[in-house]
């Protein structure tokens, strides 16, 4: 075993298919490897108390507040797996992810605290064995989660997702193509989100289910643009996606706005990304120069932050 165990982890950004993953369309997200997460783990010595050093929560470890069950649950499984549930630690998270922004940060965080549990006994950890334990987090943090945040924030490429199928890497050529990535400065609301869609087809099954199947559309026409480098056309569905995500009542006046913004300031096409209900939007751009022009218009009209994510690094 070793003295520190250490993990990492990326925040996530869905790019097409939120929601509608939830019903087995299919989902493309990436990983922001510029904003991540990092955790740290040791075991104390002279019976000190387990304890947590967070930006969520700073004090001891049998006080975590409920919003943290999640991570506590996930913890306790896999120090029972070492047969160490006992043993009393500390750990320090050190997370650049927003909270409630739609960037994953729940899922990301498990990630980095899984990664770093393992590594404190010196074991390697599977992906199918992290998606598994983290699955335990995200189930109480998020009640019945598609399992895309996960996948996301543990891989290091674009994946095309299948809820209850296996992941693939999805290969992209978009050499001159950007993601500007602007936080509404509202906080997402992932459970009552995606309770209202659940409501939405139970009151309204035939509107509800047509608007889910669109999108698994839009999500099926991606890869091959991905491939040719079709940016007007990716640009196109990205809004006709935020459309979508409208017509299901999870955006509102802000993303709306940012997204005319985008759009108006040159962006191939934007649209929310996330849970929606606050968090953030995305924007594609076909040069650098247009990527820093829009979030600089983006700001102005009330993001509180932006990211550029060039695409031709994947
Ligand atoms: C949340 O980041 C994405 C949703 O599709 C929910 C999920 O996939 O579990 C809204």
């Amino acid at each position: 075993m070793k003295k520190y165990g250490n993990g990492k982890s990326s925040a996530k950004i869905i790019w097409f298919g939120e929601h509608s993953v939830v019903y087995e369309q299919p989902a493309i997200a990436l990983p922001l490897s510029a904003v991540s997460v990092s955790a740290q783990i040791s075991f104390n010595e002279n019976n000190e108390p387990s304890r947590i050093y967070s930006r969520y929560y700073d004090g001891l470890w049998r006080q975590l507040p409920r919003e943290l069950a999640g991570i506590k649950q996930m913890v306790i499984k896999i120090l029972s797996r070492f047969d160490k549930a006992d043993q009393a630690f500390t750990l320090t998270i050190e997370s650049e992810i927003p909270s409630e922004r739609g960037m994953g940060s729940s899922a990301a965080t498990a990630v980095a605290i899984a990664r770093a549990t393992f590594n404190l006994f010196d074991k390697n950890i599977s992906r199918n064995q992290l998606l598994q334990y983290v699955d335990i987090e995200e189930q109480i943090t998020h009640g019945n989660p598609s399992g895309l945040d996960a996948a996301t924030a543990s891989s290091k490429w674009p994946i095309w997702y299948v809820k209850g199928a296996e992941n693939m890497q999805l290969d992209m050529n978009l050499a001159g193509a950007f993601l500007v990535i602007a936080d509404s400065g509202i906080k997402g609301k992932t459970s009552e989100a995606v309770a209202n869609v659940s409501d939405q087809m139970t009151t309204d099954y035939d509107k509800t289910n047509s608007i889910i199947m669109e999108m698994g559309q839009i999500a099926s026409a991606v890869p091959p643009l991905l491939l040719n480098n079709d940016i007007d056309e990716l640009g196109n569905l990205m809004n006709a996606n935020h459309n979508c995500l409208r017509q299901l009542h999870v955006s509102n006046q802000q993303l709306d706005k940012l997204q005319r913004v985008a759009v108006l300031a040159g962006a191939k096409g934007a649209k929310l990304t996330g849970s929606g209900l606050g968090g953030c939007l995305i924007a594609l751009s076909d040069s650098a120069q247009n990527a820093s022009l829009v979030a600089k218009q983006l700001e102005k009209h009330g993001a509180t932050k932006t990211w550029i994510q060039p695409l031709g690094q994947f």
